[in-house]
């Protein structure tokens, strides 16, 4: 099992005056797609198929993901008692496709699929940390500190995973650039819109993938400030296989920071 359990988390201390309601709302999606860690881990398993060694890790982390999952969905229904992690899952898995049922990797080889997954831990160690500096509610803080940790650890293996396979298979650089920037432009898709709308809207609402993209997408963008960012650029440049703290580091940080600045002011304005 993993590093922790649901017993490490001192529920105890949760101080409901202390709760944001913004944070309540991304909290519950992103409680859903954790959740989903195992179907995630099914499809890795396929993938590496004749990988033994790596399966029993995917497996691992998918029940870690789970686990991410029930923790964020137990505080969102101390937050907000409505809150029902099985029944929002279920909207979630009803009405978005995860597309994860191949045997071969979506990105074309064994390193592109790993060094996509370094995309993911990268988006969730830095997201779960900006959280964890956010949050004023003890619990919820508690929470994001363990959870950053694992995505952290987890970004280690996939990136040590995939140095195996990039020399294995000859991925060449460009290569490796081209699936991360891929895997950070699908970051804007529609999962956790979805997710979004599947845990915080009525089933009668209609799913409107702009307006609740937005919706999640201001309240999510809020919540960082600029070291979070530059930690992200090092983690992506890295997995791509560049250097991490130079020149290009300081130049593409500076534009992704001021790139998420408009964005965050835009959904301001726009008051989503
Ligand atoms: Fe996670
Ligand atoms: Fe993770």
């Amino acid at each position: 099992m993993g590093y922790w359990t649901l017993n490490d988390i001192p529920w105890e201390k949760f101080d409901p005056a202390k709760v944001d309601s913004d944070l309540v709302r991304i909290v519950k999606a992103a409680s859903l797609v954790e959740y989903d860690g195992p179907s995630y881990a099914r499809y890795l398993c396929r993938v590496f198929h004749d990988d033994a060694e790596f399966r029993e890790v995917a497996e691992r982390w998918g029940a870690e993901e789970r686990q991410h999952g029930e923790a964020l969905g137990r505080w969102a229904k101390l937050a907000d008692p409505t809150y029902d992690l099985e029944t929002a899952f279920r909207r979630f898995k009803a009405g978005f496709d995860s597309k994860l049922d191949g045997d071969v990797s979506k990105r074309g080889s064994r390193a592109g699929e790993m060094i996509a997954r370094c995309m993911v831990e990268t988006g969730t160690s830095s997201y779960y940390t900006a959280l964890a500096e956010a949050a004023e509610e003890p619990v919820l803080k508690a929470i994001c500190h363990k959870i950053a940790a694992d995505e952290l650890r987890h970004y280690k293996l996939f990136y040590a995973t995939a140095r195996k396979y990039v020399g294995r298979e000859g991925l060449g650089l460009w290569s490796r650039v081209k699936v991360a920037l891929a895997r950070v432009a699908e970051s804007g898709d529609d999962e956790l819109a979805y997710a979004y709308y599947a845990a915080n809207h009525h089933p009668e609402e209609r799913y409107d993938r702009r307006r609740h993209g937005r919706a999640y997408a201001k309240r999510a963008y809020g919540i960082y400030r600029r070291h979070h960012v530059e930690r992200v650029i090092a983690m992506i440049l890295k997995a791509a296989g560049l250097t991490p703290n130079g020149r290009l580091h300081r130049v593409v940080s500076a534009g992704a920071w001021r790139f998420m600045r408009l964005r965050a002011a835009h959904f301001a304005r726009a008051g989503v």
